[in-house]
């Protein structure tokens, strides 16, 4: 298969998506719109601004403006259309499964409470569910540049929506903010009946993914890049088959690697770990799901049989059902078949 033909297989075959911050899919139009709407100045006149300042240095110059672009948000519609233009995304990419990390402590700063917030989502996801069959879990993601006080009660107001929230999260500044400040808050979350995963080996050490593992209990890592500076950490992810949910865009835009030529995924795939593409936060970062593979495939010279491992991890290292899982793995089955035939 030549690089641009995979490319065209990638973008046409159902796949699943676990790492995805919502506020990380608000697009520059749509921020300048609700942020006019609602009488919010922002320090960008158009939206090529809005890109110009696009740049960043490191995971803490994205996450100020991640954070000023989510201030926009302030009222059901808000969050209904914040949600719809992403689920609209996924049907357009084939993203027939969706894990969304919401982060409420982001929208207690301007005063909007869980109940706003969650009048809109669930109004967009029922409607992508009847609409198109939209398959979508939400992980309640915490910020651990607050302090762990913050995140309990978080957990606690959350309690009128556990329904609809499967794990918990760990996101924002990894410098300084390590894991095991956290420990309460993942075993009040483990004795809920949440699922555990969180950030960790992104820009902070391997140390980072090791402590998650054994002090917080988590069943996944977000990125967990930097495993690759431990071995002995490499081979347990390997033998426990803990999925990484890794970003390579984001990882690329916020130098993490210094170009996608330089990535590790392939690396960390090819030793067995189960490895998943997703696009973190895709507005911020060039591109959604199907930008992502297409960059491997240009880059890192991705095969076809890579290729088929990452859609089939996708699934598996999902937080649905077991059969679920398989019913989604069998429909990948059908669509390989189908597209040799
Ligand atoms: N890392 C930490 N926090 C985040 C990220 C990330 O890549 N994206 C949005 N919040
Ligand atoms: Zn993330």
């Amino acid at each position: 298969m030549t690089s641009a033909s995979l490319g065209d297989w990638l973008c046409a075959m159902p796949k699943a998506e676990l790492h995805l911050h919502i506020d990380g899919s608000l697009e520059p139009g749509r921020m300048l719109q609700l942020a006019a709407k609602n009488a919010i100045s922002l320090p960008y006149a158009s939206t090529a601004e809005v890109e110009a300042a696009y740049r960043f240095e490191d995971l803490q110059s994205f996450l100020d403006l991640y954070y000023l672009g989510a201030s926009v948000l302030r009222d059901e519609d808000d969050f209904y259309w914040l949600m719809m233009d992403y689920l609209q995304r996924c049907r357009a990419q084939n993203i027939v499964h969706t894990e969304i990390m919401v982060e409420p402590q982001t929208y207690a700063a301007q005063g909007v409470g869980l109940d706003v917030i969650m009048a809109g989502f669930k109004r967009a996801m029922a409607e992508a569910r009847d609409g198109w069959g939209q398959s979508v879990l939400l992980i309640l993601s915490m910020l651990r540049h607050l302090p762990e006080a913050d995140a309990l009660a978080t957990l606690a107001a959350a309690d009128a929506y556990r329904d609809s929230f499967v794990a918990i999260g760990l996101a924002s500044s990894e410098q300084g903010f390590p894991p095991e400040g956290f420990q309460r808050l993942y075993a009040v979350a483990a004795e809920r009946g949440y699922a555990l995963t969180a950030h960790a080996g992104e820009e902070g050490p391997a140390a980072n993914v090791r402590t998650a593992l054994e002090k917080l209990g988590v069943a996944r890592i977000d990125h967990g890049v930097r495993s690759v500076e431990d071995p002995a950490l490499i081979e347990d992810l390997r033998q426990r088959q803990i999925p990484l949910t890794v970003c390579p865009l984001s990882n690329v835009r916020l130098r993490v690697f210094p170009g996608m030529a330089q990535h590790n995924l392939l690396e960390l795939l090819d030793a067995g770990l189960l490895v998943t593409v997703n696009s973190d936060d895709p507005a911020y970062f060039g591109g959604y799901l199907n930008e992502n593979f297409l960059a491997l495939a240009e880059h890192l010279h991705l095969t076809r049989a890579q290729a088929e491992t990452l859609l089939f991890n996708s699934f598996s290292a999902s937080f649905l059902p077991a059969a679920e899982k398989q019913a989604f793995r069998e429909q990948l089955v059908l669509a390989i078949d189908h597209w040799s035939a």
